[in-house]
């Protein structure tokens, strides 16, 4: 790998722990003002100083995140298909390395339809990505998409996971399952954890903390954190899953705590001040 791939790929995971917590919003290039991202600003803004890198698309990074942000960035280079169309999983090229490059991007993600009927063009464009990619030392992430019918198994993601990395990719973000030691033993390059569907926050959490334990370098999610009733505690536990190896028990009374006193915090900023304007 040569000098800039490995500078950015340190910047997404962190030399110190050898591991990352990546926040995925990029959710709207294919499900519009999803639940949580309605307000993409409002919803992002405060969970900046917890996370390690950025998932999204280059529309929502123009128009909603400050450059002045000291947070590395990823863009997903996919899509072109919507929540509405038969063929959701039929995704192409949407975004050039020059593009990637003008916004200080340290990579990009690529979605793969592996088993899905166009499997053929997205595994093609992975290989054209990279090769692209390579010529201006950016990252390619591949994401292994699970269509509705697919199955979420050790068997199924492990060969995906391996395709992506076969085709080049230099790492790849995957669902978890059962005998996930299974899929990152079987993977030569980095794997991330995506967070799926919202669930309870300790289910979440015991979630990502069996990923790393099986050898995952950190996580992607996005609605697991974001949905949260508390995405600001949230963040905060999942960083102590995943730099610091606290159990999901631990994890989830950190998430308690900073709720609690997020929720006092806010109390406290509602109350009014006292109008003392008579005494003058
Ligand atoms: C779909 C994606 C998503 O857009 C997103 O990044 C998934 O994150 P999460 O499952 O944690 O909400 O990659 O394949």
């Amino acid at each position: 790998m040569q000098w800039g791939m490995k500078n950015r790929l340190s910047k997404i995971i962190k030399p110190k722990t050898g591991r990352t917590v990546m926040l995925a919003v990029d959710h709207g290039y294919f499900l519009g003002p999803t639940t949580g991202l309605e307000n993409f600003r409002e919803a992002v803004k405060p969970l900046m100083p917890y996370i390690d890198t950025l998932f999204l698309t280059r529309g929502m990074l123009r128009t909603c995140v400050e450059p002045q942000i000291g947070v590395p960035i990823m863009l997903r280079a996919s899509g072109g298909t919507s929540i509405l169309s038969k063929e959701l999983l039929h995704e192409g090229i949407t975004l050039a390395m020059e593009d990637a490059i003008r916004m200080n991007a340290v990579g990009i993600g690529y979605s793969i339809m592996v088993g899905a009927d166009f499997e053929r063009d997205t595994i093609l464009d992975l290989s054209k990505l990279v090769d692209d990619a390579e010529r201006f030392g950016l990252i390619v992430m591949a994401v292994t998409a699970v269509g509705k019918d697919m199955a979420k198994d050790a068997r199924y993601l492990s060969l995906a996971c391996r395709m992506a990395a076969e085709h080049g990719a230099h790492m790849v973000k995957t669902y978890y399952c059962e005998n996930f030691e299974k899929v990152v033993d079987t993977c030569p390059v980095p794997i991330v954890m995506a967070g799926g569907k919202k669930i309870p926050e300790l289910d979440s959490l015991t979630m990502a903390y069996n990923a790393i334990q099986a050898g995952a370098v950190g996580v992607d999610m996005g609605r697991n954190i974001f949905q949260s009733e508390n995405p600001v505690a949230m963040i905060q536990a999942v960083r102590a899953v995943v730099h610091e190896n606290r159990t999901p028990k631990e994890a989830l009374d950190l998430f308690n705590e900073l709720k609690k006193k997020g929720a006092s915090e806010s109390k406290k900023k509602d109350e009014k001040p006292v109008d003392d304007s008579a005494k003058v």
